[in-house]
């Protein structure tokens, strides 16, 4: 029996049903019943919210393998939920946790997240669970909601990205990776990194984006904090510091990483940048 958290989300509902689609028995942790049952119809669920450890240990008992879907929110929130998921994990004798974590979490980054997933994975790798770590690139997703779409009025991506690359991945792909792993063999403390085959500058994303929807589309780099004033004003904290260190950190360089593990994993390559782009009519 796989458990799923995150499981309304959209990278942990695609997992429910893949898991499903491989033949795995699964059942996805939600926190609200209504949205469990409008989300995910047909599949089995547990109710538990990260904040009550009770329901954590309710909810896992019985699990052989945890695919532990990363929290968001503030860092302090997100380090809280991961604390209270391994520590409810590790009470109910959960066997393998299969975490989803992040490609940049070393200790020089200036990513605001970087902190809590860094101490994630060391909470996980000093527990006596088995894990497997699946550390992430940006996805496609991300990229266009909140970089591509508000420059289409202007035609102009301001980011603080300087000559930075990413090798974008789909939400969409990520889970099917996820559900790879996870209906395999247990690889124990295993970390693989899952991201698109090819990085990307911000220029190319901007070109693709032109070519594949006829509209005109530039990338300018611009300063730090050029950037804050730019997003403050539409973002509650604690995203525009999030966005402005994730700027710096794909400008120095630690987002470019481009893995063969997704087709090791899966067998095939990820979706393009480009082929993400036609799917989803860059929405
Ligand atoms: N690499 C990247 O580019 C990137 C970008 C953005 C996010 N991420 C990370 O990837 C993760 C998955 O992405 P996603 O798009 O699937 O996120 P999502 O659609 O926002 O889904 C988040 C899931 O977490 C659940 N959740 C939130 N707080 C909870 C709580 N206190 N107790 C129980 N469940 C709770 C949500 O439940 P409800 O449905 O009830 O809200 C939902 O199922 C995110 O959480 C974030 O850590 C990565």
């Amino acid at each position: 029996m796989i458990l799923v958290t995150g499981a309304t989300g959209r990278v942990g509902r695609d997992v429910v049903s893949g898991l499903h689609a491989l033949g795995c028995q699964v059942v996805g942790m939600a926190r609200n019943p209504a949205t469990a049952h409008s989300v995910l119809p047909g599949f089995a669920h547990r109710i538990a919210n990260y904040d009550d450890p009770e329901a954590l240990q309710q909810a896992f008992t019985g699990i052989d393998k945890l695919v532990f879907i990363a929290s968001d929110g503030d860092a302090n929130s997100v380090a809280r939920h991961h604390a209270k998921i391994i520590k409810a994990a590790a009470a109910t004798s959960v066997p393998h946790i299969i975490f989803t974590s992040i490609i940049d979490c070393d200790a020089s980054s200036p990513f605001y997240f970087a902190p809590v997933y860094r101490e994630s994975e060391r909470w996980l790798l000093g527990s006596a669970i088995d894990c497997t770590i699946l550390r992430c690139g940006l996805y496609s997703d991300f990229i266009v909601e909140n970089w591509v779409k508000p420059a289409e009025i202007t035609g102009e991506m301001i980011l603080p990205t300087g000559a930075g690359r990413v090798a974008p991945i789909s939400r969409k792909d990520l889970a099917a990776a996820i559900a790879a792993v996870a209906a395999g063999p247990r690889r124990a403390n295993k970390a693989f990194i899952i991201t698109g085959q090819h990085a990307l500058s911000f220029a190319e994303i901007a070109s693709l984006y032109e070519t594949i929807n006829a509209r005109p589309m530039r990338y300018r780099p611009c300063s730090n904090e050029d950037y804050r004033r730019l997003i403050a004003p539409q973002l509650q904290a604690p995203w525009p510091q999030a966005f402005c260190s994730l700027g710096t950190a794909i400008a120095e360089g630690r987002w470019q990483s481009a893995s063969q593990d997704f087709k090791n994993i899966t067998s095939r390559g990820p979706e393009s940048f480009g082929e993400f782009l036609i799917r989803t009519k860059c929405r």
